[in-house]
């Protein structure tokens, strides 16, 4: 079958990272391939939905904080396929100068961003692979976008759990942290170890499922994630903590911790 808005070459008979997590989030642009994966996950590990949507919260907040802190410019990598609250909308709100470069490896999450952001001087996207990050930095859109020798806070939101160690994702992100001025941020979300042995036990169902996909999950713990943060930056409070716990709103205060997702922001120093 034929779908007009998917492009040439695209896989639909595998899951994908960006159209489950679309899907997980109630968006539609998704086949069933993607719906079955979510469910069996789902199945296997029942706070899998939870999980995303307090990564996703988190992902609003920290934009906004960094915003009202004065960032005016955002460079978003494994940025998905659009669904509420995106990155521009949130940095806008507080800034409508606010620069936004959309990355994403999946050409279905540029494309719909595209097209999103068709009227927008101020956001772009480009098709990119984070653990090539120079034909990100020295990418003619972006350069064109953001000036690197202002602050530019660099995103990547449940994406360096695709990387696994044996890509360096440390290397990885000392590339990024070094092409940042002083007062630039990195906001890192990552899936970590669920707390309890019960919960691990779940949530490694969980795991085994994404190895059969393209895409297969490293969990890693809080010190693994500061490691990948690195020295050259100052992790701001409250630390490496779960999504739920960083900044939570006011009336999200009495939710209970959910650890899975470990998330930090972090100053270059
Ligand atoms: C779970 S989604 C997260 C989307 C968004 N950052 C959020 O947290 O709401 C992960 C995204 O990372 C993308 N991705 C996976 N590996 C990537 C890579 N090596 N480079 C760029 N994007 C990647 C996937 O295509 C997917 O859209």
């Amino acid at each position: 079958m034929a779908y007009g808005w998917v492009p040439e070459g695209v896989d639909i008979t595998v899951p994908d990272a960006s159209r489950v997590y679309d899907y997980a989030l109630g968006g539609v642009h998704n086949f069933a391939v993607d719906r079955d994966f979510w469910h069996r996950a789902e199945a296997a590990f029942p706070e899998a939905g939870l999980v995303a949507r307090t990564n996703r919260a988190f992902l609003g907040r920290a934009v906004r904080w960094l915003a009202e802190a004065g960032v005016r410019q955002f460079l978003d990598i494994g940025s998905g396929i659009p669904t509420l609250g995106n990155v521009h909308e949130v940095a806008q709100e507080a800034n409508p100068a606010a620069r936004v470069m959309y990355v994403d490896i999946d050409p279905i999450a540029v494309q719909q961003s595209r097209s999103l952001l068709a009227d927008n001087p101020y956001a772009r996207v480009i098709e990119g692979d984070l653990r090539d990050p120079e034909t990100i930095l020295y990418h003619p859109d972006v350069l064109q976008l953001l000036d690197f020798a202002e602050p530019v806070a660099v995103l990547t939101v449940a994406v360096l759990h695709f990387v696994p160690d044996s890509a360096d994702p440390a290397g990885i992100m000392k590339r990024l942290g070094d092409a940042m001025v002083s007062g630039s941020y990195l906001v890192v979300s990552h899936l970590g170890p669920e707390v309890t042995p019960a919960g691990r036990e779940l949530q490694e169902r969980a795991r085994k499922l994404y190895e059969r996909t393209p895409t297969p999950v490293v969990i890693r713990d809080a010190a693994e994630v500061t490691e990948l943060i690195g020295s050259d930056f100052e992790i701001v409070p409250p630390g490496v903590v779960g999504a739920a716990d960083w900044h939570p709103d006011p009336d999200e205060a009495d939710d209970p911790p959910q650890p899975t997702a470990l998330v930090a922001v972090a100053r270059k120093r």
